[in-house]
């Protein structure tokens, strides 16, 4: 059983709340590009505000290294928040230590601390007992609400939590929880997987866990150019996973359900915008396979409208340039309709769930999980490190 932050008492207590705000920054300004996660994160911030809390935030930004590197400050994050939360955001310049141990213990009822990215300490990553111990001692209250990051047992998602007297789940990790089990079992069928993205090898557990449980799998992105290589299909100078096409071919040969690959691409000779881009059934040398062509959406788009469950993670194409997002649009757009006709509709976080909001359909799916990595590996059935934690007798 884990607790809701509902049955926590949290009243004049102080909460340490492990958000997620791991948000992408715009690399010239170090402004917040994409606030999705801190938005994400704001009723169970509230709520604590509503029940008189003394509310301690912490998250991890990227991955420093154990090394403090000023462009990964989550003092902008922390701006963001102050602004939707309509109230003062005190901001740590650390998360340990003297200093912020003085903070948290001057916190009065419905202040809210933000610290400074865990993983500027390499203990974090570590789950070191010494540092998780410093941070529990900065609280009376555990609540992970760091959906995104449950997969990892560090120092703020695990070893902290044994000495914390409180713990439970905020009101996204169990949102998330309840969207994410019925893909897990129970789904109604027809239940559809979509993936796309980069790399066969980042998926390759998915796939074969997906395969036992869906009726049919589609393939986009630049790992589809693997699996279509694993068929003996010319794929020009597109992106190969070359040590991964055995395994791909594997997937096609053993997979008792329908995969399905794109049948027409679109291609240019470089991936970039502005360049003239051709629709081709097959890649010649020296093109890019870079999104899925006009008669592959069409399939795929009837493939989703009849499906009753999908769920979908990875772009169908390099769709951070207009020439080639089209297929990612088509997906998305798919996806919007099965869910007006009554279907369950899940998009993974990362790129897909990025692409989604950037179309303005967020709202027109069932679920849009906070999680790349994260969601993954609930899918592929396995134990949540920072789920677990949380677990009581
Ligand atoms: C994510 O963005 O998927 C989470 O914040 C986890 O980040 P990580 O992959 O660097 O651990």
């Amino acid at each position: 059983m884990i607790k809701s932050i509902e049955q926590l008492d949290l009243a004049g207590k102080r909460v340490f709340i492990r958000v997620d705000f791991n948000v992408p920054l715009d690399k010239k300004t170090g402004a917040v590009k994409d606030e999705a996660r801190i938005q994400a994160a704001l009723s169970t911030i509230r709520y604590a505000l509503s029940r008189k809390a003394k509310i301690i935030l912490a998250s991890h930004l990227g991955r420093p290294d154990g090394k403090e590197v000023p462009e990964l400050s989550l003092e902008p994050a922390g701006a963001v928040l102050s602004r939707r939360l309509g109230q003062d955001v005190i901001f740590a310049d650390d998360c340990v230590g003297d200093g912020v141990r003085k903070l948290a213990s001057e916190l009065r009822e419905g202040q809210v601390l933000l610290l400074e990215n865990l993983r500027f300490h390499a203990e974090e990553e570590k789950n070191d007992d010494e540092f998780s111990r410093q941070l529990a001692a900065l609280c009376e209250v555990y609540v992970d609400d760091a959906f995104g990051t449950v997969h990892r047992a560090h120092a703020s998602t695990v070893g902290m939590v044994k000495h914390v007297a409180q713990k439970g789940a905020g009101f996204l990790v169990a949102s998330e929880l309840k969207h994410l089990q019925p893909l897990l079992k129970g789904a109604p069928r027809p239940y559809l997987a979509i993936l796309g993205g980069a790399k066969v090898s980042d998926k390759i557990k998915v796939i074969d866990q997906l395969l036992g449980r869906v009726d049919g799998l589609l393939i986009g992105g630049a790992m589809a150019y693997t699996f279509l290589a694993a068929r003996g299909l010319p794929v020009g100078g597109s992106r190969v996973e070359k040590d991964k096409i055995d395994v791909a071919r594997r997937i096609l040969d053993r997979s008792k359900v329908e995969v399905m690959l794109p049948t027409d691409h679109v291609v240019a000779r470089e991936a970039k915008g502005g360049v003239p881009v051709e629709v081709v059934q097959s890649i010649a040398e020296g093109m890019l396979g870079l999104d899925i062509g006009p008669a592959t959406r069409a399939l795929y788009r009837e493939k989703i409208v009849g499906a009753q469950t999908i769920f979908w993670n990875g772009p169908m194409g390099l769709f951070e340039v207009p020439e080639f997002a089209a297929g990612t649009r088509a997906v998305a757009e798919a996806l919007a309709e099965a869910t007006r006709r009554g279907a369950r509709t899940v998009v993974g976080g990362g790129d897909s769930a990025a692409a989604v909001a950037e179309m303005g359909l967020a709202g027109a799916v069932t679920h849009v999980s906070t999680g790349g990595g994260a969601s993954l590996e609930f899918l592929e059935g396995r134990e949540l490190p920072g789920v677990k934690v949380l677990e009581e007798p």
